[in-house]
């Protein structure tokens, strides 16, 4: 199965970053991971500007990017405000997100894990009559900053839910970072008793520096094909402590096609787009870019 990326950058990296990146050089950043190769990229998100004021020009970043056929421009949405002004700049696939623990999902969205699932059936049933695709978020999904480890069967009952609801696929974030490959291991042989493979998505932040061998376990040994990651490693949750970036889009790519995979993204030009924003790249192959 050809590999599916979902560059997380423009949202999951610059919803963390201190610097003011100006509008211009969100659409020029996008504009440039859309000739990479990738498949997906997560624009931006529509919530609440107080929460992520990083992100409040969603819309005026939607409206001037230049759309490439061959990719899918998605958001986050986490109420129907959010998704009536994703609407508006018509955008491609719409992303709901949850965490499989309470603590947190108080926290990040203000509703409980319930609250939330009964927004998103609306949210999912409305996008699905615009003829949007959709995708579901399951944060926090393997450990949590405050409630630890997260049971395995948590995260399938809520998996199952959002699936019921009829969200194309199900993203499961290791928010902090924390998860071992045998974690990812336990996650995925609970869940994949149930659910496809091209439901399931996975999404790692490499704080403990696991996320590169959760990645292998995940593709070696169940065949898991769909990931996030960020180029140049940007990345991270305001709301979650201690939490660091994504796995890099170029150090992703790069593995995956040591070990045989069929993945089609051009690791220089995300090098390159990381480029316009003057941010320091955390990946391992930005260091090397000369010896490849
Ligand atoms: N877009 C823009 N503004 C929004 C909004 C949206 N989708 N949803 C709510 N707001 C505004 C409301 O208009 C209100 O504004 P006001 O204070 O000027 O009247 C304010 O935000 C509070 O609205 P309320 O509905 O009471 O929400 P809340 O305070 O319970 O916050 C969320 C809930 C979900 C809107 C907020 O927690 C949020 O945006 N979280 C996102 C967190 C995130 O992106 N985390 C990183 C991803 S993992
Ligand atoms: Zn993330």
């Amino acid at each position: 199965m050809k590999i599916y990326i979902t560059e997380v950058g423009p949202r999951d990296g610059l919803q963390n970053i201190k610097e003011i990146i100006s509008t211009e050089k969100k659409i020029e950043f996008i504009n440039k991971l859309s000739e990479s190769g990738v498949d997906e990229i997560e624009v931006s998100s529509f919530v609440s500007p107080k929460a992520i004021p990083q992100l409040s020009d969603a819309e005026e970043v939607f409206r001037n990017i230049n759309r490439n056929k061959n990719v899918i421009y998605s958001a986050l949405v986490p109420n129907e405000k959010g998704l009536e002004r994703a609407l508006s700049v018509n955008v491609d696939k719409i992303s709901v997100f949850t965490s499989a623990s309470e603590t947190f999902n108080l926290k990040n969205i203000n509703m409980t894990i319930e609250e939330s699932l009964n927004k998103f059936k609306n949210i999912i049933k409305i996008s699905k009559e615009h003829k949007k695709l959709t995708r579901a978020y399951i944060s926090t999904a393997f450990y949590c900053p405050y409630e630890g480890k997260i049971e395995e069967k948590k995260v399938f009952q809520i998996a199952l839910k959002l699936l019921e609801f009829g969200v194309d696929e199900i993203s499961i974030g290791d928010t902090i970072g924390k998860a071992s490959p045998d974690d990812v291991r336990n996650l995925l042989s609970v869940l994949l008793k149930e659910i496809s493979i091209e439901k399931i998505v996975l999404h790692f932040h490499v704080t403990y520096g696991m996320a590169m061998a959760n990645v292998y376990v995940a593709y070696k040994e169940f065949s898991i094909y769909k990931f996030d990651s960020s180029a140049g490693g940007l990345g991270g949750c305001p709301f979650a402590v201690g939490a660091r970036g994504n796995i890099a889009t170029e150090d992703l790519v790069y593995m995956l096609k040591r070990i045989g995979a069929n993945v089609n993204v051009d690791i220089l030009k995300i090098v390159s787009a990381l480029d316009i924003l003057g941010i320091e790249s955390q990946s391992y192959i930005s260091k090397v870019i000369n010896l490849l």
